[in-house]
C-alpha cells in the first residue's frame, strides 16, 4: 500500500511530539502494509507556523530508514499558499486539500475547480466529512476534484460504501494517521478487497502511485 495523508512527522503540526513517536506511527503504518507515505502536515501557518519546506525535508530526513517518506502538505482551503507548487504532493501537480467545517458543500466544487484551471490536481481530504451524499460527492468530482476517504471512516461505513464502490466515487483511501489515532489501512483494505481486489489494488496502491510519479490516475502522462 501507499498512503498518500499521514501526521507522521514531529513538532510540526498535531502529528508526533518528538522523533520516537515519529518512528512509532512510521513503524505502525508499515506493520500494516505501507511500502511508502508521503507526509501531509497541515499547512495553516496561523495555527502551525513550524511548517516550512526545510523544517519538513529536515524531519523526513531525520526520519529515514523504515520506509520511503515523500514530501507532501495538507493544505486549507482558506489558507491557500500564493506558491502552490511548493505545497504539493511529493512534488507532483497533485494537492491535497481540506475545508472548514463551516464551508458550504455548495462552495467546495467552486474552490476544486479554481486549483484545476490553475493546472492542479485538486484531491478532497477525507471527502466523507463534507458530504455522503452520492449527487454531491458527484458535483465535487465534476469540478474536477479526486476523493480520499479515510481509511477509518470506510471501516465503519456499511451499505453506503458499497454504492461508493459501484459508483467509483473514491479514488484513494488513505490513513490521516495522528497520534493516538488507528491507522485501520489494513482493515479497510479487507472490506474493500472484499467487494474487489482489482479496486482494492487500484485506492490502495496504483492511484497513489500514481500521485508519486504524478501520472493521470488512469495511467497516462499528465
Ligand atoms: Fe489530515
Amino acid at each position: 500500500m501507499i498512503d498518500i495523508h499521514a501526521h507522521i512527522l514531529n513538532n510540526l503540526d498535531d502529528g508526533p511530539e518528538d522523533l520516537k513517536g515519529a518512528r512509532h506511527l512510521v513503524s505502525l503504518l508499515h506493520s500494516e502494509g505501507v511500502e511508502m507515505v508521503i507526509a501531509t502536515p497541515h499547512l495553516i501557518p496561523e495555527r502551525y507556523p513550524d511548517v516550512t519546506k526545510t523544517a519538513v525535508r529536515r524531519r523526513i530526513r531525520e526520519l529515514e530508514g523504515i520506509i520511503p517518506i515523500y514530501e507532501g502538505y495538507e493544505l486549507h482551503a482558506n489558507y491557500l499558499p500564493e506558491n502552490l507548487k511548493d505545497y504539493t504532493l511529493a512534488g507532483s501537480d497533485y494537492v491535497l486539500i481540506e475545508f472548514s467545517p463551516f464551508t458550504p458543500s455548495s462552495s467546495i466544487p467552486i474552490i476544486t475547480k479554481r486549483l484545476k484551471d490553475k493546472g492542479f490536481i485538486p484531491i478532497i481530504a477525507h471527502a466523507e466529512r463534507y458530504s455522503l451524499e452520492i449527487g454531491t460527492l458527484k458535483r465535487f468530482k465534476k469540478s474536477g476534484a479526486l476523493l480520499q476517504f479515510n481509511a477509518e471512516t470506510i471501516i465503519n461505513m456499511g451499505t453506503i460504501l458499497y454504492k461508493l464502490i459501484k459508483l467509483e466515487i473514491i479514488d484513494f483511501i488513505a490513513s490521516d494517521i495522528h497520534p493516538g489515532r488507528k491507522a485501520g489501512l489494513r482493515d479497510a483494505h479487507t472490506i474493500v478487497k472484499g467487494y474487489s481486489e482489482e479496486l482494492a489494488n487500484r485506492l490502495f496502491y496504483l492511484n497513489p502511485y500514481s500521485v508519486i510519479k504524478n501520472q493521470k490516475i488512469d495511467g497516462g502522462m499528465l
